[in-house]
């Protein structure tokens, strides 16, 4: 149960963020995220389950209190009277949610549907498009397995072609996967899919140029955000800025991971001149074609969710894009400069800015991930998550602990979480 001061918290949550936000105006990024002061106000945003370590930020985030708060109040006043008071009253508000979103990553407000996750997002994008068979679609065999799956359904039931490139790992030049993205290309590809951070390692991939590629070959470019969004700054394209920002055609994204909003929130964002021509998941009426919201015509769901959104977004614009990167990258680096001194030892991912963010994955030669992954659960008491990398001639191309801290992670739970790699991958050694 929350204390007292945690409530107060809370409530004053933005004031607080507001005034530190003032404070630390003229202070580069890279020196607030060495500012413990500043980032334990940031851990108080957040109640945390006190016996555990929480290095799983990537599978799903827990909300700061003020989210989790505004959402509850939101289900207990919409209970009172659904129809009115949650159609009625809270449902509309998710136009302020898709112009608040719109302006902080600089797209057009027409361009933004609201979702219940990335999957959503991304079978909107997928099953939406008109394919012939033989029609071929590349991505890459790190991509998320349910977007691949859904791929292969159509490969099934269509015949179209899925082409899954492989790519070594650590990327030590971004510009090695535009050229493989490249290499792909055929005469009959009609698509490339692309994550911006990869989930198997945290590996940032160059999407900007990935999306120029197929767009100057005319093929339809679809981004897998899940992970990069409101992690990665960056943002979209826009006639007022020509030549800058991400030009993608389709852009879906959770928002239950690192914006932390709502659990069973997600957007999609659909270039404008797509979304006419774009087949809806759910069908919405012909007056709709042109108009985003036919991709939200999903039946009755809680507005408690996506109105909820509005608080992640003050949370992490007043805690500052920027600086949420360099802290995560800061607690990154603390673990990843420790832990490859371990024998056997080899971080996945390069730690440049553009390479990885706020988490990666470590291999140890001889350690069984999903071993080492329940050890440091039981007898430490913290969570990550084993990976097993895709196959390749036979076995994992790569295999390790993925580890994804977050904003409220504080610089001891990373030292005794490297203290407790340390004791237990000796005793784990085949
Ligand atoms: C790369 C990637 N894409 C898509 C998803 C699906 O996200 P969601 O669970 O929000 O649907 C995930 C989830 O972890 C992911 O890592």
């Amino acid at each position: 149960m929350p204390n007292r001061r945690e409530f107060l918290w809370a409530s004053q949550a933005l004031a607080i963020l507001a005034a530190l936000n003032r404070a630390h105006a003229g202070t580069p990024a890279q020196q607030v995220a060495s500012d413990e002061d500043f980032w334990r106000e940031i851990r108080r945003a957040y109640l945390r389950d006190p016996k555990l370590i929480n290095l799983n930020n990537g599978g799903v985030a827990p909300s700061p209190s003020l989210v989790l708060e505004a959402e509850i109040d939101a289900i207990r006043y919409s209970n009172l009277l659904p129809a009115q008071r949650m159609w009625g009253e809270l449902e509309p508000k998710i136009e302020d949610t898709r112009k608040r979103l719109a302006a902080l990553w600089s797209a057009d407000p027409e361009t933004i549907a609201i979702t219940r996750n990335a999957s959503e997002s991304l079978q909107i994008a997928q099953f939406g498009l008109d394919l012939k068979p033989g029609d071929e679609v590349v991505t890459t065999s790190q991509d998320y397995p349910r977007m691949i799956t859904t791929w292969q359904q159509r490969e099934r039931r269509e015949g179209i072609v899925l082409r899954q490139v492989d790519f070594e790992v650590p990327v030590r030049d971004p510009g090695d996967i535009v050229a493989l993205y490249e290499r792909a290309i055929t005469p009959r590809t009609r698509v490339i899919h692309v994550s911006q951070v990869v989930f198997m390692t945290g590996q940032i991939l160059p999407v900007a140029e990935v999306c120029a590629l197929a767009r100057r070959h005319g093929i339809t470019s679809i981004v897998d955000g899940a992970h990069a969004f409101a992690h990665v700054p960056f943002r979209f394209a826009s006639s007022a800025d020509p030549g800058q920002g991400l030009d993608c055609d389709f852009y879906g994204a959770s928002l239950h991971k690192w914006l932390s909003a709502p659990i069973g929130t997600g957007m999609l964002y659909v270039r404008r001149d797509r979304v006419r021509r774009h087949w809806a998941l759910m069908a919405a009426p012909p007056a709709m074609d042109d108009n985003i919201r036919k991709f939200e015509e999903i039946g009755t769901h809680p507005a408690a969710m996506h109105n909820g959104i509005q608080q992640a977004l003050a949370f992490h614009d007043q805690m500052g894009a920027e600086r949420k990167f360099a802290r995560m990258r800061y607690l990154k680096q603390r673990w990843a400069a420790r832990l490859t001194q371990v024998k056997g030892a080899t971080l996945l991912v390069g730690l440049d800015p553009n390479l990885s963010g706020a988490f990666a994955t470590i291999q140890f030669d001889g350690v069984d991930p999903g071993k080492l992954a329940s050890t440091l659960l039981e007898k430490y008491n913290i969570v990550v998550v084993p990976i097993t990398g895709p196959a390749m001639k036979g076995k994992p191309q790569f295999t390790g602990i993925r580890v994804s801290p977050n904003v409220y992670t504080s610089t001891e739970e990373i030292d005794t979480f490297c203290e407790a790699v340390e004791k237990a991958v000796p005793t784990l050694r085949a």
